[in-house]
């Protein structure tokens, strides 16, 4: 996507050695590159959410493999390395899925042959999953036409929780996709930016990369929505996912849940977009079963921003000594869904009492 209208992806290897991202804790008050040389380097990336968003975290976790290639010396190394970066976060299946992905292909070309095999395969799953998020703008894109057709020369509003956009994958996006696709085709559309506290991925990102590619939007506290909704001023959540079980439970970005039941309770159609590789057919009951990350409280008690001096700040917003809990995730059961995007296509949700009953599911 456009950045000052220069071209980028969110991640890149640059030579065989080095994986080049966007480092997204800098973002918005300013654009910085950081090279990464080790699978170390590559995991405190991911951590410390240098990189972050499901997609993106499994496409650096695939690069990330294509480092471990050259450190290991032996199959057992290798191993150690996989699994250094799996354990970086819990609940996007991407991970997990991206490294698997990397050591089925080492094993299959066999051990001499891990480099150039590896080095390969993180372009492949990185290439692939910018063609997903763009065919599920594609695909998206039918339901914002339909919703603008009922509603000749009138703006489509579209609420999105948190940052499922380019930033998190390694283009398009999967929720801001279908925007970005609409607005290309003409048709006018707004956007409602979640504000996503703790770590306001909504306000920081989301908006950043809205206001880049030039699309309306207006950021909102996070408990804004549901009056919105109230009054007819949202025609359409979208929103992306971390993992989603073969029940069509979603586990996305803390808050996620609320934005259903609010959707749910005044009729207004709520979409989860995701590509293939966020599926977890594994598991079923998402609200028992998805490994909800706990991430340190100081997210919740402090807040970072820009003084007027230009200089970055992080302020203390509660009374000493009171305890926070940042849970990072919630998982929105299936009925309350009212269909999947992906790039094969939209899965909809024909019995939203029960549970999904789809293909992407079979
Ligand atoms: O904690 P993050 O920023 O990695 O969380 C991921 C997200 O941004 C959201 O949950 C997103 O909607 C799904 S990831 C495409």
């Amino acid at each position: 996507m456009l950045v000052s209208g220069q071209s980028y992806r969110t991640i890149w290897m640059p030579d065989d050695a080095t994986v080049r991202i966007i480092d997204q804790r800098r973002l918005p008050w300013s654009f910085d590159l950081l090279d990464l040389r080790t699978v170390a380097e590559v995991a405190h990336a991911i951590q410390d959410m240098a990189v972050r968003g499901a997609g993106l975290i499994g496409a650096t976790a695939g690069f990330g493999m294509a480092l471990a290639a050259r450190e290991s010396t032996d199959e057992a190394h290798l191993a150690r390395l996989a699994r250094s970066l799996i354990e970086t976060r819990p609940t996007a299946v991407n991970l997990s899925w991206a490294v698997n992905r990397q050591l089925t292909a080492i094993r299959e070309a066999g051990f001499p042959n891990r480099i150039r095999t590896a080095r390969a395969e993180a372009q492949r799953i990185a290439d692939e999953d910018a063609a997903m998020c763009a065919a599920i703008g594609q695909h998206g894109l039918a339901i914002i036409q339909e919703i603008a057709a009922r509603k000749p020369g009138q703006v489509v509003n579209i609420l999105t929780h948190c940052n499922a956009g380019w930033l998190a994958f390694v283009d398009h996006g999967s929720a801001t996709s279908p925007i970005y696709a609409a607005h290309a085709a003409g048709i006018p559309v707004h956007v409602w930016v979640d504000e996503t506290r703790p770590r306001s991925q909504g306000a920081r990102l989301t908006a950043w990369e809205l206001g880049q590619q030039g699309v309306p939007h207006t950021i909102i506290a996070d408990n804004t929505g549901g009056h919105l909704m109230q009054h007819g001023l949202v025609d359409l959540v979208i929103t992306g996912a971390d993992r989603v079980t073969s029940h069509g439970d979603a586990a996305n970005k803390i808050g996620t849940y609320l934005k259903a039941l609010a959707a749910k309770d005044n009729g207004v159609p709520f979409y989860i977009a995701l590509p293939t590789s966020t599926l977890d057919l594994t598991l079923g009951d998402g609200v028992k079963e998805i490994p909800i990350e706990q991430r340190g409280g100081d997210e919740v008690t402090h807040l970072e921003g820009i003084a007027s001096d230009g200089s970055v700040q992080t302020v203390r917003i509660v009374p000493e000594g009171s305890r926070a809990v940042n849970y990072g995730f919630d998982v929105t059961p299936a009925r309350l869904i009212t269909g999947w995007i992906t790039e094969r296509g939209i899965t909809t949700n024909t019995n939203q009492h029960q549970s999904r009953s789809a293909s992407i599911f079979a």
